[in-house]
């Protein structure tokens, strides 16, 4: 039986989705199952940065309105053990009743090793669907105080739901600035936050670039890394943080930091 993890913020924009797409092909390239879920109603998000967007025939609607066999909606990643199951776009987001979702993830669960949900933004009718089909959550936000703001939220609200666990990734961390003391470390977060954290992931101009052309975690980048961690971390139960400074320490740290100038 799959472990089903929903992937949640509070805020939107904080990098969800591109994680999500990554953590699925790191996960998959180690042999795992994955199928990716589109939880984002209305909104298709993954199925852009995955590049997979011209290949969608049927949908979720069509699989909740039993259009369709759920088989059919599954978009294979390149012949690999990785699956999208697109979300509906252009679809009233309040037709998706939680319990319709449940069933839905509940047909395939025996077929995969791991199901990613992404979760939409916000607290209301789409995050109660997404986090109450799984039973492990990981919520994402950025160092910035708003985003911090909002995971305190979500966490509390987490907290009312029977999950296996509930983990933190700082994401769009600048080694640089937490080098120099203006940025707060992914840990110190984590600490404010009291969560556990399972991931630190960089600023990477390689997420914006490649989900913009739709290949999103397929080229080496400090980001895939810091995700690759993730995702053995997911596997292992373990908590190795990747160390988004380690470029901005020592000697030739110190120069990186002076050509930066901030
Ligand atoms: N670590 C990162 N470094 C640079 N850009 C990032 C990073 N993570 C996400 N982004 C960019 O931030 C934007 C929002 O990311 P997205 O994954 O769509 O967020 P969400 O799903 O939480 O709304 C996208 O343009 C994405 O390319
Ligand atoms: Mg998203």
């Amino acid at each position: 039986m799959a472990r089903k993890i929903v992937l949640t913020s509070g805020k939107g924009g904080v990098g969800k989705t591109s994680i999500l797409a990554s953590l699925g092909i790191c996960l998959a390239n180690k042999g795992k199952n994955v199928l990716m879920i589109d939880g984002d109603v209305g909104l298709n998000n993954l199925d852009v940065v995955m590049g997979m967007e011209s290949r969608v025939i049927y949908d979720m609607a069509d699989v909740i309105e039993n259009k369709c066999h759920i088989n059919q909606a599954l978009l294979q990643e390149d012949a690999s053990s990785l699956y999208l199951l697109p979300s509906a776009h252009a679809y009233d987001n309040q037709k998706i009743t939680a319990q319709a979702f449940k069933e839905m993830v509940g047909r395939v669960e025996n077929l995969f090793d791991y199901i990613l949900i992404d979760c939409p933004a916000g607290i209301d009718a789409g995050f109660h669907r997404a986090v109450s089909c799984a039973d492990e959550a990981i919520v994402v936000t950025t160092p910035h105080v708003s985003a911090i703001r909002d995971a305190d939220k979500v966490l509390a609200l987490l907290r009312s739901y029977k999950l296996n666990s509930i983990n933190l990734v700082i994401n769009r961390v600048r080694g640089d600035f937490v080098a120099r003391g203006k940025m707060m470390s992914a840990s110190e977060i984590a600490r404010i936050l009291r969560a556990p954290l399972i991931g630190a992931v960089p600023e990477d101009d390689a997420i914006t670039v490649y989900s913009q052309l739709g290949r999103i975690g397929l080229n080496r980048s400090s980001s895939r890394d810091s995700i690759d961690m993730i995702a053995m971390n997911i596997i292992n139960n373990s908590f190795r943080i990747y160390d988004v400074e380690r470029a901005y320490r020592g000697f030739f740290g110190r120069i990186r930091r002076l050509v930066s100038g901030l």
